[in-house]
């Protein structure tokens, strides 16, 4: 997996195809999509047209989505992944996620009462999980993962599955560094991707707490990398990527695009990562309080 890839949360329709046109033309392998994010038939039309433009083949990309918390009974996720492949006018996708460990009903894009829910006895993540490796063994998908685990529900998962998930994407970044949970996942061979990277600062609102900190004006990140003669997002990304973590930051700007890009490249010192650590709050932006689940991030 590019260890640098392109974030399309958020990127509305209208401004995503150029976004993603042009991240894969300055050299972005590795695009992020996810059904829920409403953008998937753009993001196809960017690629298909990158690939007809002969700009890229479709080997050389990572496209990676993931399965809506309403289509985790076993009949629905074969079916979801199949809509996601037309949408974005692919054969195959590199890597597939359970987006959420949470399950709704059909019928439901965002669940309203606890009815809504299915109980973990309905139906449980190794169950679903089943599917997700029928997909792999019909070459719907390269490789299987999840988003948004904690340690608990990965350990239940790895003791009920034959394919261990091989992703976790998970909110980090330098307010939410998430020590314990990359450590657990390295020692199980899971690799970890941070999303929400740069904090995210364009969430709708109501996904917003009142009064959070702006990670891009954090004075100790500003100061670093005005001495360091990079953008603090620069700094933000090369720290990551040195953890042997990947990363998606989220940008339609030709501009940030680029430099977003770069980072990648971007050496850090001891010293550099001894400062980005001690910024540590242990906060995430992304809550997951929208959903009425007991233990979420176990
Ligand atoms: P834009 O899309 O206009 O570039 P995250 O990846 O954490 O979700 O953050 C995405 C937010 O960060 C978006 O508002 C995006 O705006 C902004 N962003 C992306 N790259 C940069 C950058 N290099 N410098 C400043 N802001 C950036």
């Amino acid at each position: 997996m590019p260890i640098l890839g392109l974030g399309t949360w958020k990127s509305a329709p209208g401004e995503v195809k150029k976004a993603v046109k042009e991240a894969i033309k300055i050299g972005y392998r590795h695009i992020d999509c996810a059904s829920i994010y409403m953008n998937e038939r753009e993001v196809g039309e960017a690629i298909s047209e990158s690939i007809k433009e002969g700009i890229v083949t479709r080997d050389e990309l990572w496209i990676t989505s993931k399965l809506w918390n309403n289509a985790h009974e076993k009949d629905r996720v074969i079916p979801a992944l199949q809509k996601t492949l037309k949408d974005l006018q692919l054969d195959y996708l590199d890597l597939y996620l359970i987006h959420w460990p949470v399950a709704h009903k059909y019928e439901t894009i965002m669940p309203r009462t606890k009815d809504d829910y299915f109980t973990e006895s309905e139906l449980s993540i190794p169950d679903t999980w089943e599917i997700m490796e029928e997909a792999v063994k019909i070459g719907l998908t390269r490789h299987i993962g999840v988003s948004n685990f904690g340690k608990k529900k990965l350990a239940n998962l790895i003791a009920n599955c034959t394919i261990i998930p091989e992703v976790n994407q998970v909110e980090l970044n330098p307010y939410f560094q998430q020590d314990d949970l990359v450590e657990f996942c390295k020692l199980n061979d899971i690799h970890v991707t941070a999303y929400s990277p740069l904090g995210s600062n364009d969430r709708p609102k109501e996904l917003k707490a009142e009064n959070e900190p702006t990670l891009l004006e954090d004075k100790t990140l500003l100061k670093l990398a005005d001495d360091k003669d990079i953008s603090i997002a620069q700094l933000i990304l090369s720290w990551i990527v040195s953890r042997d973590i990947s990363v998606i930051p989220k940008s339609v700007n030709p501009a940030r695009l680029k430099q977003n890009l770069t980072s990648a490249d971007i050496k850090l010192f001891e010293a550099d990562i001894k400062i980005i650590e001690s910024i540590n709050k242990n906060r995430r932006y992304v809550s997951g309080d929208f959903w009425d689940v007991e233990n979420l991030w176990d």
